[in-house]
């Protein structure tokens, strides 16, 4: 028989019983409440993000395999969030990989509260190790102009990775005509602001499990 005594089992979590998908639901429900004037329109549901995904995990674990084996530290997938509108797709990225990953973070400015890009970028975390000689790749929740990550990856590429790509959940059309190289990206959307599943407005909405679009009223 394989395996020490003392070791636990590793096996997937436990299926939540009914009474805690109702308790959720609940709690889910009394926080849209608070939002439900504020929210013009569904753009993306929460399905639709779980179902992408899945699709972007599969694609990832399929071109990392061999590069990214998970047989000792230094070969673990590194995925780079950068704070905060990312931590919501980072993390869900991350269960769905059939991959280990490692996760690291980074805090940039390049929007205050306003809606439009500023174009500087500041770091205001940097990430917390070296990266040289890792296969990094940068989850991005939404490129807009494109000047965040073409700093970024600028930034990143000169401290010497094995392998440097981006996998962003939304992108914009403008980010489409700037040359910024992004591998995997889940769905191109108009050009509106948005707002959910990590992305703010003047620091909320980013516990919305959709991504939707904001009442005008909201600006004012
Ligand atoms: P970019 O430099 O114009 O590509 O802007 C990228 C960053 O701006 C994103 O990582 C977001 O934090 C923020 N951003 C861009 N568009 C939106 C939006 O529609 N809603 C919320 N944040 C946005
Ligand atoms: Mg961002």
């Amino acid at each position: 028989m394989g395996g020490c005594c003392c070791a636990p089992p590793i096996r997937a979590g436990r299926q939540p019983t009914d009474r805690h998908a109702a308790v959720w639901q609940r709690r889910l429900e009394t926080r849209l409440e608070a939002y439900s004037n504020d929210i013009a329109d569904v753009l993306i549901t929460e399905q639709q993000i779980r179902d992408k995904t899945a699709e972007l995990a599969k694609q990832v674990g399929a071109d990392y395999r061999e590069r990214c084996p998970g047989d000792g530290r230094d070969s673990d997938l590194l995925l780079v969030g950068v704070l905060k509108g990312a931590v919501m797709f980072m993390t869900d990225l991350a269960r769905a990989l059939p991959l280990p990953v490692q996760l690291e973070f980074m805090a940039v400015s390049s929007y205050g509260s306003a809606t439009s890009s500023s174009g500087v970028v500041r770091i205001l975390k940097d990430l917390d190790r070296d990266i040289a000689g890792r296969h990094v790749l940068i989850v991005e929740d939404i490129i807009d102009s494109g000047l965040t990550l073409s700093w970024l990856l600028r930034n990143l590429q000169s401290r010497q990775p094995a392998s440097l790509e981006v996998c962003a959940l939304l992108r914009k059309p403008d980010a489409v005509k700037v040359d910024v190289p992004v591998r995997y990206v889940g769905f191109d959307i108009p050009n509106e602001f948005v707002v959910g599943y990590g992305l703010d407005y003047a620091e909320r909405y980013r516990d919305l499990p959709y991504i939707g679009t904001l009442n005008p009223a909201v600006y004012v």
